[in-house]
């Protein structure tokens, strides 16, 4: 057995990757609710998505992060490329803090918190979407917009305006 990591929190140093293309309402809701059970959050952008070519780029996903979370002292925005595993050690995080929507969710993210505690002996710790999200994903949050629904409920004003911009600058108003 591998030696354990002890206690979690007070002194845990939580990670809490992802996509993050664009940042939701139910991304935001994780972070705060993570800030305050863990002294020190990362929110940690994955550089390339391996499902799609993002939407925003990293410096948009990150400023839009940057600009959301400013009212939280503990929690630091900041990117990885390659293996969360590694990226952990390499910034000493002691443990991975993921949200969980549904149960369909539950497979994959089970697999992924094995495989990542078997490389860094990290656990990761599931926190249940708050029940007003768990239909909210940044895909349908990009495809509602694009087809011109209205998604300011689902998330932050800073993300609605990035979205704006983009729209924009692709010559669509
Ligand atoms: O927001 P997402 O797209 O669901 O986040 C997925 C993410 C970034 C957490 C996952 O794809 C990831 O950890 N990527 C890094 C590559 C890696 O470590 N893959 C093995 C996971 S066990």
């Amino acid at each position: 057995m591998p030696p354990l990591n002890g206690a979690a929190a007070p002194q845990s140093h939580a990670i809490y990757p992802g996509s993050f293309d664009p940042p939701t309402n139910g991304h935001l809701d994780v972070i705060a609710r993570a800030a305050v059970i863990f002294p020190t959050v990362t929110v940690a952008v994955v550089v390339n998505p391996q499902k799609r070519s993002p939407h925003f780029t990293l410096d948009e996903r990150e400023e839009m992060l940057r600009r959301c979370t400013s009212e939280f002292p503990n929690v630091r925005v900041d990117h990885f490329r390659g293996l969360l595993a590694d990226y952990v050690k390499r910034i000493d995080a002691n443990v991975i803090v993921k949200g969980l929507r549904v149960v369909s969710d539950f497979e994959n993210e089970m697999a992924a918190a094995h495989m990542n505690r078997s490389l860094t002996n990290v656990d990761t710790m599931f926190l249940m979407s708050d029940s007003n999200y768990s239909f909210v994903s940044s895909s349908l949050i990009k495809e509602v917009f694009l087809q011109g629904g209205d998604i300011s409920r689902y998330v932050p004003d800073v993300v609605l305006e990035y979205m704006h911009q983009k729209r924009s600058a692709h010559g669509r108003k």
